[in-house]
């Protein structure tokens, strides 16, 4: 197939596009890779079916965004023989929690997150595993004015002990012992960013915040916080607000993690779900004023 025509089929108001017409086993034409770059600049999430590619085929395409380099962050990730860009995502029904398995953004609790990820389906329950995503810029929009002039003047810090943890007491089923190892091992993982940043490509302003790594904004307790962020991520994700997207052999999801939330729904036990994944990194969200 060649790279001409592409065909975008929305699967929600606001989030996420399927992309037909595209054999990511080629190399993108300039036209092509610029489509689908304004895709995922309007929805936040690009989806293609029934591809056939190589680790290094997935790197190739994600290039066409930003950097890729080898990235691994959760421990549970390990790299695809001989090319370590891309991290192998697997889930045995025997294993606790998924990775994903609720709104967040990847790595919001560094500096500088990934500006997206690209996940291909290598191997699918019978039924279940789909991922939702979320536009923040959508959410932010929908605020009132007041709100939006509030938020623009705070930042918000985000920790990443929060997912194990939180206020020191252990959360999900991770014994005390797990969690003093954790709060050794993540205790550096804070990061602070504005809640509502400029997107470099759209110029759209995107509410950045999540419900489980987002702790408190600056200056304020987590107390006093909380209500705010969690009302903010309840509104945002909103089912008309989000969109599902259902895996399929072949699939492949591209998002910006600058401007959706995502969610990896653990709706298949007794199986397993494995999945190849790469990063991208790239422009982070600017200033909002
Ligand atoms: C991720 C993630 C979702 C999924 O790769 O960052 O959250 O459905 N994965 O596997
Ligand atoms: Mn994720």
């Amino acid at each position: 197939m060649r790279n001409t025509v592409l065909k975008l089929t929305p699967l929600s108001a606001n989030t996420g596009v399927e992309i037909a017409g595209v054999d990511l086993a080629n190399p993108l034409s300039p036209e092509a890779a610029q489509e689908i770059r304004d895709a995922l600049n309007t929805w936040g999430a690009v989806f293609f079916r029934d591809q056939d590619i190589t680790p290094d085929q997935q790197v190739a395409f994600a290039r066409h965004f930003g950097t890729v380099e080898k990235r691994t962050h959760p421990s549970s990730m390990s790299p695809v023989e001989g090319t370590p860009e891309v991290s192998i995502i697997h889930r045995e029904p025997t294993d606790g929690r998924n990775t994903g398995g609720f709104w967040h953004t990847d790595q919001c609790f560094l500096p500088d997150p990934p500006l997206g990820s690209v996940l291909y389906a290598k191997s699918l329950p019978t039924r279940g595993g789909d991922t939702m995503f979320c536009h923040m810029g959508a959410a932010c929009a929908e605020l009132s004015e007041g709100m939006r002039a509030m938020l623009r003047g705070l930042k918000a810090v985000h920790v990443r002990l929060n997912y194990h943890g939180i206020g020191g007491k252990p959360q999900w089923g991770v014994t005390p012992d797990e969690l003093e190892f954790f709060t050794m091992k993540y205790a550096g993982q804070v990061a602070t960013h504005p809640v509502i940043g400029r997107h470099p490509e759209s110029g759209q302003e995107i509410l950045y915040v999540n419900p489980i790594y987002t702790d408190r904004f600056e200056g304020w307790t987590r107390e006093e916080s909380q209500p705010l962020i969690q009302y903010l991520c309840e509104r945002a994700t909103r089912p008309e607000n989000y969109c599902r997207f259902d895996w399929k052999p072949g699939s492949l999801a591209m998002w910006d993690n600058r401007a959706v939330l995502h969610y990896a729904l653990d709706d298949y036990a007794g199986e397993s779900r494995t999945m190849h994944r790469c990063v991208v990194l790239g422009p982070w969200l600017q200033p909002a004023a």
